[in-house]
């Protein structure tokens, strides 16, 4: 059966199929059915822009600590270019209460300077926490809507990492974990899942390079005492605690060291609705 014929087996007139198969899509089309996300998008950024510069009742401007364009600097991770639905997920767990439930249990005090941390896994954790004094009481006031607009506003920014210089022999043991890993206690190297050259890798895995080491180290240290607890599967917490002091320091500068850019995020609109 042809085209035709079917259409007038199901009794359509000619003009009627003419519009609904040909008109009606070529308007939708060209009526900027697929411009409106953008719009949304602009209208999210704008939005995230004000609070980020301006702040509002009781929420102080973020970029008083993450620097005017989101770059970061010393203990404040830079947030430009980051993956938006990565940066929703932090706020998120920032705002997230800690039960005070279960049994805490100290890892057995010892110096960490030459051996991994072992017995961690005493200790209850509290999953999809991620505590801090200053994040915390900040993102508690966040509408899910801010969360939105400020994570569009940063993922657009784009940054460009200035390395860090560093002496020779750490930059190397640096470059070793983050390649390799430590195969002996079945630690993948870093950019295994923080993606070549730790420039993160989708929303999962944030970028390592072009964050301050400070920044690096402490996120590291607060895996091993359970203060952060929001990885999934626990990726992140079961190679932190395989870390030693100098194991941090050596890998933290390397990525410090790594000169990168980033373009601001160029995908659509990433949250479903
Ligand atoms: C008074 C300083 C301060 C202000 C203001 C502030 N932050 Fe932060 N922010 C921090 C610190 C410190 C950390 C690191 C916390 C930690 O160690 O877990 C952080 C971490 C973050 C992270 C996690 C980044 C990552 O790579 O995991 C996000 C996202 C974030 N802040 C967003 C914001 C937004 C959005 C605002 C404004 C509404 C804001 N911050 C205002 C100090 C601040
Ligand atoms: C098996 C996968 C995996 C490996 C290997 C891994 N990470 Fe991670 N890492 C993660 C995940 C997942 C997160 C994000 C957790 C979250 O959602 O908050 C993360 C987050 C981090 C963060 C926090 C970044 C931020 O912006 O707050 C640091 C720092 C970090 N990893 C360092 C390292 C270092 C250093 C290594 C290598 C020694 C490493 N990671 C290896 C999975 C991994």
């Amino acid at each position: 059966m042809t085209y035709r014929n079917t259409m007038r087996a199901v009794g359509w007139r000619r003009s009627e199929h003419l519009f609904w198969f040909w008109v009606l899509p070529a308007l939708l089309v060209l009526s900027g059915c697929s411009g409106e996300p953008d719009a949304v998008m602009g209208d999210a950024r704008r939005a995230g822009e004000h609070l980020a510069t301006q702040g509002r009742d009781g929420i102080p401007p973020c970029s008083s600590c993450h620097g005017p364009k989101g770059e970061g600097q010393a203990t404040f991770p830079r947030l430009a270019g980051q993956h938006p639905l990565y940066l929703v997920k932090q706020l998120e767990d920032f705002a997230r209460v800690p039960p005070r439930a279960g049994v805490v249990v100290e890892p057995i005090a010892r110096d960490y300077s030459a051996t991994p941390r072992i017995y961690s896994d005493l200790t209850v954790f509290s999953p999809g926490i991620r505590e801090d004094a200053v994040m915390g009481p900040i993102a508690r006031q966040l509408s899910k809507a801010d969360r939105r607009n400020l994570a569009l506003y940063y993922a657009s920014l784009p940054f460009d990492a200035t390395p860090v210089p560093a002496d020779f022999q750490t930059l190397e043991r640096g470059q070793d974990l983050a390649l390799r890993g430590k195969p002996e206690y079945g630690v993948p190297g870093c950019v295994t899942c923080h993606g070549p050259d730790g420039r993160g890798f989708e929303a999962d895995f944030p970028p390592l390079a072009g964050q301050p080491a400070a920044y690096l180290v402490g996120q590291i240290d607060r895996w091993q005492s359970g203060q952060r607890d929001n990885d999934p599967q626990r990726l992140m917490q079961t190679v932190a605690n395989q870390l030693t002091d100098a194991d941090k320091a050596n890998v933290a500068a390397y990525f410090a060291n790594l000169s990168a850019n980033w373009p601001g995020y160029q995908g659509d609109w990433p949250w479903p609705e």
